[in-house]
């Protein structure tokens, strides 16, 4: 893999290679097994001019249990912030030879152009771009569904036939958009909820079935809800119902929380806006896989750059 900046153009089959590199990854975290000397000697720069916690923290840490030395760039107080470009910034860590580039960036298609400038030689890992795509979100989603449809039998599997509703603020976001093109590719079916105002427009290409009404889509028994945050900072009036309207029609409450069907799982990517999307009853319920979709995380950022960067290269990459 050269470098990982979407999942629709990610094929099933190296999905599922993905996802079975997590699992070697994940085996060695559950021995307690606290560093693999696998990337000794690379560096991987995390670049990031938004915000982030989950993101940052799950590729420093899996750089760091790989053994690779991190560089964790910000924006903010850097020198972004006196107008220097992305390219000017991106040569400076080409110059300090960096190996892989995770970077989340506010404007989409970023990621592509720095894996395909020329500016750096680096791998380029997209840790969230825009409202386009988050592909090692949905790999950790996608892992974690898995591991929850087929247990220790896991590997090699894909999601013929699992059901998943996501929920909420899909037009802004990149965590449904990569969710969507991985879980139909992986054979799930995908079905949106949300209110009209808040689906993009041209959805007659996406692969996936859509529903205004949350508790419709509940009565179709889906295995998997993934709540999406509301992204207020990108919301004006014309398009966004009341908080208190969205939350009664759209929200997990401890109601529709109850009406799940038995096995049916609760999943976010976080971060959380309790008490609008999501109720504290159904974050906390045994149902959530927020806080193992935070640890899957780690599993699969260290597959991703243990392919990145010791994985075997094709003729065309080398
Ligand atoms: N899920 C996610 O991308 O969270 P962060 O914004 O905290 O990285």
């Amino acid at each position: 893999m050269r470098h990982l900046l979407d999942t629709r153009t990610l094929a099933r089959d190296d999905a599922i290679a993905i996802l079975d590199v997590a699992e070697d990854m994940a085996a060695t975290q559950e021995r307690e097994v606290k560093k693999l000397p696998t990337l000794r000697g690379k560096t991987v720069v995390n670049l990031f001019f938004e915000d982030s916690t989950r993101t940052r923290i799950s590729f420093e840490a899996a750089a760091k249990r790989l053994s690779a030395d991190v560089i964790n760039f910000s924006a903010k107080g850097s020198s972004v912030s006196k107008g220097e470009s992305l390219q000017d910034t991106a040569q400076t860590l080409q110059a300090m030879a960096a190996d892989a580039v995770v970077i989340r960036h506010g404007a989409s298609g970023a990621p592509h152009t720095l894996a395909t400038s020329g500016w750096i030689s680096a791998g380029v890992v997209n840790a969230g771009d825009g409202t386009h795509e988050h592909p090692t979100q949905a790999l950790l989603d996608a892992f974690t569904l898995r591991r929850r449809v087929h247990g220790a039998a896991s590997r090699g599997r894909d999601l013929d036939g699992v059901r998943v509703a996501i929920v909420g603020d899909i037009l802004h976001s990149r965590v449904a958009r990569s969710n969507v093109w991985l879980l139909t590719a992986l054979g799930a079916h995908v079905t949106l909820v949300a209110p009209p105002t808040l689906l993009p427009q041209d959805l007659s290409r996406w692969p996936v079935a859509v529903r205004y009404s949350l508790d419709e889509a509940i009565a179709e028994r889906p295995d998997a809800v993934m709540m999406l945050r509301i992204q207020l900072e990108r919301m004006n009036a014309a398009y966004f119902p009341s908080e208190r309207e969205y939350s009664r029609q759209w929200g997990l409450d401890p109601v529709r929380l109850a009406a799940l069907p038995d096995g049916t799982i609760v999943m976010h990517p976080g971060p959380m806006n309790r008490g609008l999307e999501i109720s504290a009853a159904a974050a906390d319920s045994p149902r959530s896989t927020v806080l193992e979709q935070v640890t899957n995380g780690v599993s699969v950022r260290m597959a991703v750059l243990y392919l990145l960067l010791a994985g075997e290269r094709t003729e065309e990459e080398r």
